[in-house]
């Protein structure tokens, strides 16, 4: 992928990109398994993955405020943190490119392994990084130290995963493409998109009764995950819902059934991610197949992006789009 082809202009005068189109939403591909049930009124994908080759998914609406705050606070460089597989890093390293940001990330793990197809890209994408072991690692929840780290890099703090205040305030974003749903179905990680996509809903319908606000269903892709959903719901408010049973195991963990559905899925056009979008679609599935849906309902399904972190899988790797 040429980077350095990407045009760029400004819709909002300090960021935008001219290669990023509007999402689109098309019917999901129903399998031969599924084609036997009751047919639903409406299951639709939010294709965020198509938006852009590189700032994909909901990565582009947890970034675009904070490369707008970090410009205006007169920054030049970025810094966060992230995993080897991380769809973060990766799009930070290539917004950063794009907007003229030098970005640096501390990552979990060790300088003297090879570099995860993930790293190389966001290497040759200008990015610095700097291995951490996990007990450095785990400092990122602590303010104080993401502080010292921003103040010693002369660099804009961006949290892991682009989740901050900013991020959900672009994520509040994709409430538009929810409105005439009932059920908006999407992959949860920190929650960043899920919070903000929960209050640009609400925004979006002050003068309506609460029965209209389409109600939220977040598929957690971390194991062990029961406070988190609890701390999310509270905040979301109701009636959004999250399943905490989905996650194959935990985070990144990919059972030959989830590789299965994903290549099942690759045969009908719609490329999904083994750590969030795979597991997504197949909670979806099975809430279908055991009666749990609604057939006079309208179901709409974020494709969230990370088709690059396939490549983290051998199995996969062959076939990343
Ligand atoms: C592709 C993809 N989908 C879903 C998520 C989960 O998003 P959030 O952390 O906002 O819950 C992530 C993580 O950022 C992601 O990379």
């Amino acid at each position: 992928m040429n980077i350095d082809s990407l045009a760029f202009s400004l819709k909002n005068p300090s960021l935008s990109i001219s290669s990023l189109s509007a999402p689109s939403i098309e019917a999901m591909p129903i399998l031969p398994r599924l084609a036997h049930l009751r047919p639903l009124k409406a299951v639709d994908i939010l294709h965020l993955e198509k938006i852009h080759p590189i700032v994909s998914g909901n990565k582009w609406y947890k970034l675009k405020y904070n490369l707008i705050e970090a410009k205006k606070q007169g920054f030049d460089s970025l810094l966060s943190c992230g995993g080897p597989h991380s769809n973060h890093l990766h799009a930070l390293a290539c917004a950063g490119q794009v907007f003229g940001l030098k970005t640096k990330a501390f990552v979990r793990g060790y300088e003297h392994l090879p570099l995860t197809p993930t790293l190389l890209d966001c290497q040759r994408m200008g990015m610095v990084l700097m291995f951490v072991d996990k007990q450095t690692y785990k400092q990122r929840y602590d303010d104080q130290w993401c502080q010292q780290q921003a103040d010693a890099h002369s660099s804009y703090w961006i949290a892991e995963g682009g989740d901050n205040a900013l991020g959900h305030q672009g994520c509040a974003e994709l409430s538009e493409y929810c409105q005439g749903y009932d059920e908006v179905w999407l992959s949860i990680g920190s929650g960043c998109t899920f919070l903000g996509l929960a209050a640009g809903i609400r925004a979006s319908l002050p003068q309506v009764s609460e029965s209209i606000e389409p109600l939220m269903q977040g598929i957690l892709a971390i194991k062990g995950g029961a406070q988190l959903a609890e701390n999310l719901l509270l905040e979301a408010g109701m009636p959004h819902k999250i399943d905490t049973e989905s996650h194959l195991g935990g985070f990144g963990k990919c059972p030959a059934a989830l590789l299965a559905l994903i290549k099942e899925y690759d045969q009908a056009g719609l490329a999904l991610d083994p750590v969030y979008t795979a597991k997504l679609i197949m909670a979806f599935e099975h809430h279908w197949q055991t009666g749990l849906l609604d057939d006079e309902k309208r179901y709409l399904i974020i494709h969230s992006g990370g088709l690059q972190g396939r490549r983290g899988i051998a199995a996969l790797s062959e076939s990343s789009p």
